[in-house]
Parts: structure tokens; sequence; C-alpha cells
């Protein structure tokens, strides 16, 4: 019987292609390290032997150099009667830098005979706006992109593609398709249209490309390496050179390629934009700047829900806010009065520190007071060394006519001494 494997098939392109798959009634198996069918790591080749008929294969994400796994994989595929591998590659793979390997396994693919292949060049996805790779944060996308323009695509274009030419190998034997939206737009067009369709505000800030790929990096979202990536992509797109409009999706599915504002409706309906709110204080300044400090102000909304009005954590600060520092590190300010001069403060965080997530919150409200003690920890990375930060945090709020206005901190110096090193 058919039987297929979607490697990477818990991914956004993979499990649209098993989900695919499963709905014309196929027998699929999903492959990942975590949450799949089975457990496939591209690092332990025992997880790798399995007889099957199509592959869709998306290597390891987010590696560089993954040529060798894929071409000792591609061996057990021909070993176990494999008969068809459809590749997840990348628009223009063929002018990739050589130090990333997307085009030595489209040649790896050419090589064999055993079984037939198809490579897929998708551009960026437009999921990369509802999720992690891209986000809209605070009403804002932010990425290294100028006034170039991208044809983006929707993941489930891609999928409906790899099906097709899974479960009809042979008038796909050989092929590579380029897969891309059908509009070719600029990261603001992007906002424009998510605005529209959202009636949220969203706006495009363009970043340094070498912060931005050291902020990313930092998360600890992608390895180091995998900066080249990310630096080839978005110079792509910003120098005008952007994938284009083609018809590949239109001649493999009879279908047209989705439009970004189709996809917003789909992908915003179900995640609404985190937009910032109409308000009557005036804005903080470029919001793009305090990425670094995202799961804090995620924590403390959570923390402060349903006591105080405003969107963002700096709209729940009254305009003369005072903070104290009570227990902080040497060379910080004890006192600092004013939301813009908090603000201030924390705009160079992302220079030493960047945070990817935030726990372990604890709020104590006492209604009488008006105050909310806060606690949390907040997990990230040292930007200069990569090493992991965790601190743990007690603030102690007060809250006027639905305002923050008093704010008490206590942190542990010894996780930042141990993270940027000790005073003298
Ligand atoms: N983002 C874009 O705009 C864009 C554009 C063009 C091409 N691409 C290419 O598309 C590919 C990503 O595809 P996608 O978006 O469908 O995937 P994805 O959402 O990034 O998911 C990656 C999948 O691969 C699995 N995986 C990651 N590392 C693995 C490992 N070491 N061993 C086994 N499985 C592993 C993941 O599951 P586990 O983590 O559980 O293993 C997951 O199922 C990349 O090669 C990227 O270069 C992306």
């Amino acid at each position: 019987m058919t039987n297929f494997l979607v490697l990477g098939g818990t991914g956004r392109s993979g499990s649209l292609v098993a989900k695919n798959l499963r709905d014309r009634g196929l027998a699929v198996r999903t492959a990942a390290r975590h949450d799949a069918d089975v457990v496939f790591d591209w690092d332990d080749p025992a997880t790798q032997r399995a007889a099957l008929t199509g592959v869709y294969l998306v290597a390891p994400v987010p590696w560089v150099r993954y040529a060798a796994q894929v071409s000792a994989f591609l061996d057990l595929a021909e070993a176990a009667g494999v008969r068809h591998v459809t590749y997840l590659s990348t628009y223009r793979a063929e002018q990739a830098p050589a130090t990333m390997d997307f085009r030595a396994v489209e040649t790896e693919l050419a090589s064999r005979t055993a079984f037939t292949h198809t490579i897929l060049q998708p551009g960026w996805v437009m999921q990369n706006f509802a999720d992690q790779h891209v986000p809209i944060i605070d009403g804002v996308i932010t990425v290294p992109g100028g006034t170039g323009a991208e044809a983006f695509v929707d993941a489930a274009d891609i999928a409906a593609v790899a099906v097709e030419t899974l479960v009809h190998p042979e008038q796909h034997a050989r092929a590579r398709y380029t897969l891309t939206g059908p509009e070719a737009l600029t990261f603001a067009e992007v906002a424009a249209i998510i605005t529209e369709v959202t009636g949220r505000p969203v706006r495009y800030q363009d970043i340094d490309r070498a912060a931005w790929i050291g902020a990313v990096v930092a998360t600890g979202f992608v390895p180091a390496d995998y900066g080249v990536i990310l630096d080839w992509q978005t110079s792509t797109v910003e120098s005008g050179n952007g994938s284009r409009p083609g018809d590949d999706i239109y001649k493999v599915t009879g279908r047209h390629p989705t439009s970004l504002a189709a996809f917003a409706r789909r992908a915003f309906r179900a995640a609404p934009v985190s937009a910032a709110p109409v308000r009557e204080a005036p804005q903080i300044r470029d919001l793009g700047d305090f990425v670094a400090l995202e799961p804090f102000f995620r924590i403390v909304e959570q923390g402060l829900a349903g006591l105080v009005d405003g969107g963002h954590y700096f709209d729940l600060l009254a305009d003369d806010v005072v903070f104290e520092y009570v227990i902080s590190v040497p060379g910080y300010p004890r006192r600092v009065a004013g939301r813009e001069a908090v603000a201030e403060l924390y705009r160079g965080y992302g220079a030493n520190l960047v945070l990817h997530s935030a726990d372990e919150l604890a709020a104590h409200h006492d209604r009488e007071k008006s105050v909310v003690v806060l606690e949390y920890a907040v997990h990230g990375r040292v930007v200069a060394t990569g090493s992991a930060y965790t601190n743990r945090f007690v603030s102690v709020v007060t809250i006027q006519n639905r305002k923050v206005t008093h704010w008490r901190d206590y942190l542990d110096p010894v996780a930042v001494f141990d993270a940027l090193g000790w005073p003298a």
C-alpha cells in the first residue's frame, strides 16, 4: 500500500502535507523529534529506517550544514525501496552561498536514480508573520528588509504542491517548482494589508541587519551559524532581488496562490495581532527596540490583567510613575521617575541580555492598599557570550485609577553577576 513519510511532519509545511494526504485517505506517518507519529532525529540514524513509497523531506531546521546527514538518509531510503522524494528547498537555492546546504542536497538528489525526486523552492512563507519567525510585536513588524519586495507564499500552497508531487511522482519526476504568492510586497505593504484586514494598526520598522541577526541568535531561537542564512535571505530582499510571483502553484494544483490578505484573514482571526491600542498617553517611540524584554512585558501584563488599563506594558504605567530598584546591581539607578524615563532606561536592555521566556508567576493582590506583589522568573541569553541567563524578581506594584503609579523592584544580583561578570 502507498505509504508516505513526512519528515518535519509537525512543522508548518509538513503538518499540512500530512493532513492533506490523510484527507485523501492515504496512509501517512509524520516524523520529527517531538510529537510526531514516529521519532526521527537527523542526528540519530537509528531512528531513520522506514520502508515507504514517498518521502516529503524537510531538512533539519535550523541547521545550515546538513547535506551529509541527508545523504546518509537517502542511502537508507534507497535500500528501503522508497520510490520518490520531494525536497523542501528554498527560492533560488542555486544562488545560495556554498556555506549553506540547500543546493548541495538538490545536486545530491539529481545524482540519484533509484527513486524520483521533486524540488520545491518557496519564497518566504506568510506564516513567518503569524509565528515567532518575524513576529508582529505590539503592532510592529521589525526586520531588515528596507523597501525590497518579496512574493510571500502560504505554507498551505507549498503543502498542496508537495502532495501532488507525492501522489503523482511520475508526473513530477526531476521537476523543480518555484513557489511564490500572487504579489511581490514590501514589508510596509504587508503591514498595511494586515492593518486593513485586522482593523488594528500594524507598521513596519526597518532595523540594522547585524543588530537584528544578533538579537535573533541571542534569543536561542536559532544557532549562531544560522545567521548566514538570515543574512542571505534578508539582504536578498532588501537589495531588490526578493522572489517574484510565478505560476508553478497554479500549474501543479490548478489553484491560484493565496493572497496575503486571504492568509491574514485566516491567520489573524484565530490569533489576533497584538497591536498597540489607541490611547491618550503619548506612544513610547520605536517599541521594536524593546524586543529583548517581550517575555518580561507579557508576564507583567498577565500578572496585572484586569486591574489596570492599557495594552502594552508601558501603557499600564501612569505618566508620573516612580520606579525604585530596591535590590539591584551597582551602576543601576535606584530611582527613576516618569514613564518615558523608565522606557529609556529599558531601551538599552537588548545590548546585554535577550529574554526568550518568563514563568513562575505568582500575583498577590492586596485590594485594600491597591498593591499587587508579583513574583516571576525570566530566562534568556547573554548577548556577548550566548550563555544562559535566569533571574527571579519580586515587584511590588501600586495601582491608582487603573494605572501603575509606583513600582518597587527586587532581583537576584548574583544571577546578573554570573551572567555579565562580577564587579571588580
Ligand atoms: N521560513 C521561510 O520563509 C522559508 C522560506 C523558504 C524555505 N524555507 C525552508 O523551509 C524549511 C522549514 O520548513 P517548515 O517551515 O515546514 O518547517 P518548520 O515549521 O520550521 O518545522 C521544522 C520541522 O522539522 C523538525 N526538525 C527540526 N530539527 C530536526 C532534527 N534535528 N531532526 C528531525 N526533525 C527535525 C521539527 O520537529 P522537531 O523539532 O520536533 O524535530 C519540525 O517538524 C527550512 O529548510 C527552511 O530553510 C523556509
